[in-house]
């Protein structure tokens, strides 16, 4: 193997660039071509490749986004879409290629792989935490902290005010992000799609908590978890408190990568590397425990990851 390609592909995270770094320079450090291609899988189909040196990614370690930029695609859904990118990885003579993105990125790169016999390794990366046969995603600690800091600020003036503030996170359909943001902010409430929730009931317990002396509540929502809007009104007329909304948004996605998010983001890379090395033809990188470890690939989009319902457990009963 002589040269291999590097792909950032759907939605952003905080570490795609790190992970890009630890790529670059281990491949180069075992003496093999890194080819960046550039806008995700669209970019692919049109050919936007440049070579990356160990200086071209210099100073990025600590930026967020990605600096070979991403984009969803919907050709790449398409037989003719695989078909295209296989060609161009193909003329540009890549002999393996790393995609660092999330389980819907993982499909096209399952695709690509049948339709090229190409060695494709996946670089778990995405704020939502939603990938199978990986403990944690580059990315999600840092989305954490992110919602973590506004639920902290947004505190102080519920606190103020004895407002309940209903506070919307990410996570596409999952509520990975909601649960952890939620459990370190002291949230109240949590609501994720995986558990079902009555409004009835939290109004209810809502009362009863300002019964016993609560005066300012936090409801942390997943946007998978409903409509915003409508619960926040649904409050506001069952119990009479004054209740806002505050919906985080991109902003959890953007920003410098945490440590943890970094820490993971080289391992991951540099092990991505070394599995295209070693002759894998279709893994995942992932951790387990302490771990670094690597999965088939079509298991980290074909699997569901479980959300962890013993600390959502926990998070009710500490809310108390
Ligand atoms: O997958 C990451 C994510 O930020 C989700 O949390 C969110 O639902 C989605 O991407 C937003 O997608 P887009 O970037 O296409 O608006």
């Amino acid at each position: 193997m002589q040269r291999i390609g590097v792909v950032t592909a759907g939605g952003d995270a905080p570490g795609m660039n790190a992970a890009i770094r630890s790529i670059v320079r281990m491949a180069i450090f075992h003496g093999l071509e890194v080819m960046g291609i550039e806008r995700g899988y669209m970019g692919l189909i049109e050919g936007q490749t440049r070579p990356l040196s160990p200086r071209s990614v210099s100073g990025i370690i600590n930026l967020g986004g990605t600096i070979l930029k991403t984009a969803r695609c919907e050709e790449m859904k398409s037989s003719r879409g695989i078909q295209k990118a296989v060609d161009i990885l193909k003329t540009h003579r890549i002999e393996g290629l790393i995609v660092i993105g999330g389980d819907g990125s993982f499909r096209g790169a399952s695709e690509l792989h049948r339709a090229s016999e190409l060695p494709v390794i996946g670089v778990p990366a995405t704020i939502d935490n939603d990938v199978a046969g990986t403990d944690t995603t580059i990315g999600f600690d840092t989305a954490v902290n992110a919602a973590l800091f506004a639920i902290d600020r947004i505190r102080d003036t519920a606190t103020s005010h004895e407002r309940i503030f209903v506070v919307e996170v990410m996570g596409s359909k999952r509520g990975f992000l909601a649960l952890e943001a939620g459990l370190a902010g002291g949230a109240e409430f949590i609501l994720v799609p995986e558990i079902e929730y009555n409004l009835q009931d939290i109004c209810k317990k809502l009362k009863q908590g300002r019964e016993k002396g609560k005066t300012s509540e936090i409801i942390v929502m997943a946007e998978g978890a409903g409509n915003s809007s409508f619960i926040v009104d649904q409050i506001r007329k069952e119990t009479e408190y004054e209740v806002r909304l505050t919906v985080l948004g991109y902003i959890q996605r953007g920003g410098p990568p945490t440590a943890r998010s970094r820490i993971l983001a080289n391992q991951f890379g540099a092990y991505a590397v070394e599995l295209l090395l070693k002759g894998a033809e279709k893994r995942m990188v992932g951790i387990k425990g302490q771990k670094i470890i690597s999965v088939d690939l079509d298991y980290s989009w074909k699997q569901r990851r479980e959300l962890d319902t013993r600390l959502y457990r926990l998070a009710e009963i500490l809310s108390a």
